[in-house]
């Protein structure tokens, strides 16, 4: 079928964007199928940059993109980004852009709830991104939420805010947040519904039309395996499922359409938020891949924290979303580092694991083992092709394949489109 499905391998900012963007050039649609707006997607194409949150990265191609129903949607947020795009020159209208008409809805009151939450808890903190992506993902599976289908049935609409309102007034009394009137949230929808009704539709029909006619889908990801719900370093996680599985159910296709799962890895770690990191360096060496990698967020702007590779945290990564192939990403920052290090397995007292277990108390105790690597001189910003990098950063590329038991498919080499190894096409051709 030739579908692909893009998505972080670690804890996000793997390059997913710009992978997906030049993926994009032979894709006809890319769907985003999770996450809202804590997403942060950079691409740069010449002298232009561009950040997306909730857009998909396929507009700057100027594929058809669909925001599926399993993304958790800011409208407000949404409306400024095409505005803010559409200054840089990119084409979003209804013919480009489709929206899940049964997507939920982030308003004020989840950001809101998010940063109160935040701020109360202290030490304690997730150090989210405060977009209310949490707040909206409980509204959700709690059933009281709002979806784009709602917004034009205006009796159905304000009992659905009554039945949210319900819920939220005890908890906002108890953060010392003011009260949310529900004529107040009525208006606030209705400005808003006109701008985003053009875009809201079955997007369930309109992929599944297009994939029935043999068009080719590729599915963004957005944050990564070990910010899962379920299957990350819970409760220091985002609130939706991440792993490749999600893509036919935040889309609205069966299992099949996924088809080549394809996970990106940056060549060391980041993580950005609170919670473990086995191989976090709070040395030098850190700073110098913060800096070098310009690890600071896309949207958020906050500094990320860094470590060596950590094979561990991807080998469960690749077995737990089926990854077929990665895209080691950002191999040009490790350029100049005399030794590189790549944990191989974890230590608790005197036992060794293979993986991360599940509890957060396993998780702190854990200490990397470290197998240490030559590194080189020679500069691989920029190469295109697998014979130009020197032999150390082969090295260090066929061994990370062979800890992680997934294929190298493409090499990244600098922020660039077109800065990229292929070595096995991820469509197949
Ligand atoms: P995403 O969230 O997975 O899409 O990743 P982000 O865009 O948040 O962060 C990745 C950052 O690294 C962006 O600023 C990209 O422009 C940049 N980037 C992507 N690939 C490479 C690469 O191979 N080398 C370098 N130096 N930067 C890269
Ligand atoms: P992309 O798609 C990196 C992290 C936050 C926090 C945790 C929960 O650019 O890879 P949330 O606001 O989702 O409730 O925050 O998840 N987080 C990300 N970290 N990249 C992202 O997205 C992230 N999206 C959320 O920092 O630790
Ligand atoms: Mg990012």
């Amino acid at each position: 079928m030739g579908n692909v499905t893009v998505i972080g391998a670690q804890w996000g900012d793997e390059g997913k964007g710009k992978v997906i963007d030049w993926l994009a050039d032979r894709a006809d649609i890319v769907v985003r199928f999770q996450g809202g707006n804590n997403a942060g997607h950079t691409i740069v194409v010449g002298n232009s940059t561009y950040k997306f949150a909730l857009l998909p990265s396929g507009v700057v191609q100027g594929k058809l993109s669909i925001i599926g129903n399993g993304v958790v949607v800011d409208p407000w947020a949404l409306l400024e980004e095409i505005e803010r795009v559409r200054a840089q020159g990119l084409t979003i209208n209804p013919q480009v852009l489709v929206l899940a008409d049964n997507a939920c809805l982030v308003l004020p009151l989840h950001r809101d709830l998010d940063s109160a939450r935040e701020a109360r808890a202290g030490a304690g903190r997730i150090g989210t991104t405060g977009r209310g992506i949490g707040p909206a993902y409980e509204d959700k599976v709690g059933r009281r939420a709002i979806r784009f289908c709602d917004l034009g049935d205006e009796a159905a609409l304000k009992a659905k805010i009554e039945r949210l309102l319900a819920h939220h007034e005890p908890l906002r009394r108890g953060l010392d947040l003011p009260e949310v009137t529900a004529e107040a949230l009525l208006a606030l929808l209705r400005e808003v519904a006109p701008k985003v009704a053009p875009y809201a539709q079955p997007a369930w029909r309109v992929l599944g039309a297009a994939i029935g006619a043999g068009r080719r889908v590729l599915f963004e990801g957005a944050q990564a395996t070990m910010l899962d719900v379920d299957h990350g370093t819970y409760p220091y996680v985002t609130s939706s499922n991440t792993v490749a599985g999600q893509a036919a159910a935040g889309a609205g296709v069966g299992p099949a359409a996924g088809g080549y799962v394809l996970g990106i890895v940056k060549a060391y770690a980041t993580r950005v938020g609170e919670g473990p990191f086995p191989s976090e360096l709070t040395d030098e060496t850190g700073e110098r891949l913060g800096q070098r990698g310009n690890e600071f967020g896309t949207n958020t702007g906050r500094k990320r924290r860094c470590g060596w590779f950590d094979s561990v945290l991807v080998r469960q990564s690749v077995a737990i979303s089926g990854i077929q192939g990665i895209v080691l990403t950002k191999l040009d920052v490790l350029d100049g580092f005399e030794t590189l290090k790549i944990c191989t397995g974890y230590r608790v007292g005197d036992r060794t694991l293979d993986y991360l277990p599940a509890g957060l108390s396993e998780q702190a105790a854990v200490q990397p083992i470290y197998e240490e690597m030559e590194g080189w001189t020679h500069a691989t910003r920029g190469v295109r092709s697998w014979r130009e990098l020197p032999a150390a950063a082969v090295n260090y590329v066929r061994k990370i394949e062979a800890l992680i038991g997934a294929q190298v498919a493409v090499v990244s080499t600098s922020p660039e489109r077109d800065d990229i190894i292929m070595i096995r096409d991820p469509f197949g051709k």
